[in-house]
Parts: C-alpha cells; structure tokens; sequence
C-alpha cells in the first residue's frame, strides 16, 4: 500500500493508474477505523482495480470544537487496517494541504441540509460538501463509497455530485453493527463502560419499532423511541424524525412515503451517536 500526504503526487499516482485503463474506487474516512469502514474499503477493493482510502479528520465540518479536539487518531493502527483488507493507496494529507487557504464555499442544499444533523449541526453539511469535493478532485474516482449509517450524509454527497457534475457513482453501504446491535462508529470508543452497555438500546430500540408500522401511526412510533430512550440513564435524545428516505423530510402519515427512515441522533453523556432504521410497510 502507497502512503502519500500531498494531492500533487496523488493525482500523478492516479493518473498512471488510469492511463493504463485501472478502474478506480474511493472511501473517504476521518480515521479511527472499525469493521464498518472496512466493509466499504473490502467492496471498494472487490469492485475496483485500485482501492484509494483517504484518512482526515476535517475541522470544517466540526460544529463542536471539543468533538474536534477529542475525535480518535490512530494512525498506525489505521494504517495497518487498510493494508490487511487489501488497499492499493491510503491518502493521508495535512490540514495546511486540503485547506492551504480558508474554504469559503458556500454550498445550497436546500431542504436535505434543514433537517436533522443539518439543523443540528449548524456548517456540517458544507464542511462535508467542501472536504469530500476537495478529495473527489483528488481522486476523481470511478465510484465512491459511504456508509448507510450516515443516512443524510449519503444524500447531501449525491445531490453534491450532481451538482457539480462529477462523473462518480456513489455507492450506498449498509451500516456494520456490533453484535449487540450497536451501530458501529469512531465516536463508540469514547464511551465508558456503563455508557457502552446503555447505548445497546438505541439500535434495540429502532429494531423494535420496525416491529409494529403496521399498527401504528407515525406520532406514536416517534413518542415510542422518544420516550424508550429518555427513560435510559445518562442519554439525552436530540431528535428522533421518521422522514422519507429520496427527500428527508418528515412525514405524518405512512401514505406520505415509500420508504420511510427512522434516523436518531442522541448524546451518551458527552458523545454524540446517530443511527438509522428503513421501515418496510409491506
Ligand atoms: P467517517 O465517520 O470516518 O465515516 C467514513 C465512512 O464510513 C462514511 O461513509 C460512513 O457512513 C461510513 N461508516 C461509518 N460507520 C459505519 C457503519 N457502522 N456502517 C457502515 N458504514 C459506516 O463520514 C465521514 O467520516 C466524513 O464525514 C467524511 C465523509 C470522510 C468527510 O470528512
């Protein structure tokens, strides 16, 4: 596997590899990987000649100056991670390298980025936007890679490349969790023992909504998980929101979508998870 920190020498490496007809795949991380990043990287490996994984934690997508400074770095262990699930090239460059002057971009993405993290969250989405064009110009790959587990993330870098036009297909990932249920994330490390044991409910929660859709409405599965989950020590719900799954917005009736998603987003004392759930109505 070829470690390079500057864009300059990626783009001439991935340039070579593209003259000579390779077939190039990408996965974006922040580091602090777990089996559910591996997951993307195995499949970014399996459906391309050459697998580039990136490693940067961006700062303009922090809202929360502490979740910056206390967000895992764990380089080496990282790096031997990639190399063991057969990565070609691990892009691991410098904040004074992405960001060598302020990013002032401004991105619109209208109602997908008011809603949940996006309201939450105040610059998140834009700071992703900014980081994940950034890489994609890098790279320029074939396909990219994201993780379902970052349900509207997912939805903000496909209308992002469609707006920018990039000639990249985003491929959805389902979301890796423990085996507890779990889903599995950087963040879950900062969580002490007690803190670990409780955050079992979230998924455990979501699993048992999808049980009854059928004989609820929308109002009472939301006040069901809102309440499951307030009722555990030490978590503080922030939102639980069922919307539709293509426009993220809300919905009050079953008859309003498709597929509808269940996404939450609570804090275990100091640390901040998401999860997800799709609801099949059939
Ligand atoms: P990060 O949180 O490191 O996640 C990198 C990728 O791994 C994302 O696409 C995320 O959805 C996916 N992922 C994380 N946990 C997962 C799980 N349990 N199951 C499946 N996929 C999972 O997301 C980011 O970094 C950043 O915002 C980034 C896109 C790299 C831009 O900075």
């Amino acid at each position: 596997m070829k470690i390079l920190t500057t864009v300059s020498e990626l783009q001439r490496e991935i340039s070579r590899q593209k003259e000579s007809g390779k077939r190039v795949g990408f996965v974006p991380t922040m580091g602090a990987l777990h089996e559910g990043h591996l997951q993307l990287v195995k499949r970014c490996t399996a459906e391309n000649d050459v697998a580039v994984a990136s490693i940067f934690v961006n700062p303009t997508q922090f809202n929360d100056k502490n979740d910056l400074l206390k967000y895992p770095r764990t380089f080496e262990a990282d790096r031997d991670l990639l190399e063991g699930v057969g990565c070609n090239i691990l892009f691991f460059p410098s904040e004074n390298e992405m960001y060598p002057q302020p990013d002032t971009r401004q991105f619109d993405f209208g109602t997908l980025s008011s809603v949940m993290e996006g309201a939450c969250r105040p610059g998140h989405f834009n700071g992703v936007a900014q980081i994940v064009s950034k890489l994609f110009d890098a790279v320029l790959p074939n396909k990219a890679y994201f993780g379902e587990k970052d349900f509207q993330q997912l939805a903000i870098i496909r209308e992002m490349t469609r707006q920018l036009k990039y000639d990249i297909e985003i491929i959805p990932c389902p979301i890796v969790r423990e085996a507890d249920g779990l889903a599995m994330s950087s963040r879950n490390r900062r969580l002490n023992p007690e803190q670990r044991k409780n955050a079992v409910e979230i998924s455990q929660t979501l699993f048992k909504s999808a049980t009854f859709v059928a004989e609820k409405s929308v109002g009472e599965v939301e006040n069901y998980v809102k309440e499951r989950l307030s009722r555990v020590p030490g978590m503080v719900v922030e939102y639980f929101q069922i919307v539709d799954s293509f426009t993220l917005q809300p919905i009050s009736d079953w008859s309003e979508s498709r597929e509808p998603v269940g996404c939450v987003a609570v804090f275990c004392g100091e640390v901040r998870l998401i999860d997800n759930i799709l609801y099949n109505l059939k």
